[in-house]
């Protein structure tokens, strides 16, 4: 088939070499952004009479209808167009004849494709942050239930002090909130329209690139045309943000799944969203969370494949940069799929409030207490340590806890303990007087959860 840039040459390539080359099986995901740069750019060619205002209301007829089709899903594209800004053109030529050849004055792909990828990104991470202000109420929602709730707090997956479960949960809301600025901040850079750098240089014909900008909603323009064409530092930013947000995602799938162990039975997520076993009839799996822990993997991957697509391309554009697409489209899908699994998942699970409870009352992870407590009294922490940890080993070969010990025998590690230590050893007291600020004492808990909320 006649290519649209077909003039200088004497042979077609065979249809699976176009087939290798073509963008479009991906780049149709891009139809409605190439029609809006289309629409902005052909308005301004009109405003700076550079095509006449009947031919250019030809062509803004011409692509409204071929938006109209796109938008009901009528639109076919081939192969032999490439990608989605031939197929396009091609689209407009075989629909209003001629003049539809008009359109591309002034304009190349490679201003155009960047275009379109910055016109969807943006909208694409303005969606991305509102569903992670969803799953951020989420968190609040459950951790407000649980400011009371004692949980067992780790470190090294080993007991550590028992916290607040909703100190526990809020830590998510707070990653999530960083996540969030971040995707911002690349917004900043996403805003920015390339549309008139032209091929590389710019173009001969008095173009308004600042009006293209304001009809598409960009912020600024790019300041030099071959950066304009050349870079795609906005995407890399964009997947190395969703890196970030699904490495937060996956350590809260990895707690999801370890808590939802008959082992631990901290919580129960709803059967919505779980699965059962072809073989097992007594499983219930926590799927969704595993495979948001696996799908991890895949934005790392994206991320990495952009970098090194990039990091030996001289300037200006080269067709290595096709490669930029399904790796972002593939990201968004993912990042946006996994935010609202994650809010449902968390809306609708049970916590086991006395599993929980039961939990911090049969370990030691009240030693701290009695450390600080002999502190307190006067004696240097570094003994106070060496204390309780000589008790612990007490109690290991007794087969007792920390709460079971005398009074008596308590006194003979250190005159310094009296029978308040009790009140101090309750996981629940140590919760509570953990009020230093951001600490998982219940009133800390509560400011943290105000402050959260005035964010939100
Ligand atoms: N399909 C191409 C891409 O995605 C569009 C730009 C093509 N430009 C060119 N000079 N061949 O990168």
């Amino acid at each position: 088939m006649t290519k649209l840039w077909g003039g200088r040459f004497q042979q077609t390539a065979e249809e699976w070499v176009d087939d290798f080359g073509a963008s479009i099986h991906f780049d149709q995901a891009l139809v409605l952004e190439d029609i809006t740069g289309s629409l902005a750019h052909v308005q301004m060619l009109a405003e700076q009479s550079i095509l006449s205002r009947s031919d250019a209301e030809k062509i803004m007829d011409g692509l409204l209808t071929l938006q109209e089709k796109a938008k009901n899903g009528e639109l076919t594209f081939s192969v032999a167009q490439e990608d989605i800004h031939l197929n396009l053109e091609k689209h407009l030529i075989d629909l209003i004849g001629p003049v539809g050849g008009k359109l591309h004055t002034g304009r190349s792909r490679n201003d155009q494709v960047a275009t379109d990828m910055h016109l969807y990104l943006k909208t694409r991470t303005e969606e991305i942050i509102v569903l992670i202000e969803d799953f951020q109420k989420q968190l609040v929602s459950q951790a407000e239930q649980h400011i009371e709730t004692i949980a067992p707090g780790y470190t090294h997956l080993q007991r550590a002090q028992p916290i607040s479960f909703g100190h526990h949960l809020m830590t998510y809301f707070w990653m999530l909130e960083r996540d969030k600025a971040r995707f911002q901040d690349g917004l900043k850079r996403t805003d920015l329209s390339p549309l008139g750098a032209g091929a590389l240089a710019g173009t001969t014909f008095p173009i308004d690139r600042e009006r293209t900008a304001e009809l598409l909603g960009f912020s600024g323009v790019y300041e030099n045309s071959l950066d304009a064409v050349s870079d795609r530092d906005f995407i890399v930013e964009f997947l190395s943000a969703s890196s970030l947000l699904m490495t937060h995602l996956s350590r809260l799938a990895e707690e999801i799944i370890l808590w939802s162990s008959q082992e631990f039975s901290f919580i129960e997520l709803s059967d919505a969203f779980s699965t059962g076993s072809s073989i097992m009839p007594q499983k219930k799996n926590p799927d969704m969370a595993e495979l948001i822990r696996g799908k991890t993997g895949r934005v790392y991957g994206n991320l990495f494949g952009l970098l090194t697509v990039l990091k030996g391309l001289p300037l200006a554009y080269n067709k290595d940069m096709q490669e930029d697409k399904e790796g972002m489209f593939d990201t968004v899908q993912t990042v946006t799929g996994s935010l609202k699994i994650f809010a449902g998942m968390i809306q609708s699970m049970t916590v086991r409030t006395e599993t929980l409870e039961a939990a911090v009352e049969s370990d030691f992870s009240n030693a701290t207490e009695l450390a600080d407590y002999l502190a307190a009294k006067g004696m240097p922490f570094r003994e106070a340590h060496d204390v309780t940890g000589r008790l612990v080993f007490y109690c290991i070969q007794q087969g007792i806890f920390l709460k079971d010990v005398s009074l008596a025998t308590f006194k003979d590690y250190s005159s310094l303990i009296e029978d308040d230590i009790f009140i101090a050893l309750a996981p629940r007291e140590a919760v509570r007087r953990r009020n230093s600020l951001g600490g998982t004492g219940f009133e800390q808990v509560g400011l943290q959860i105000q402050k959260a909320k005035a964010l939100l």
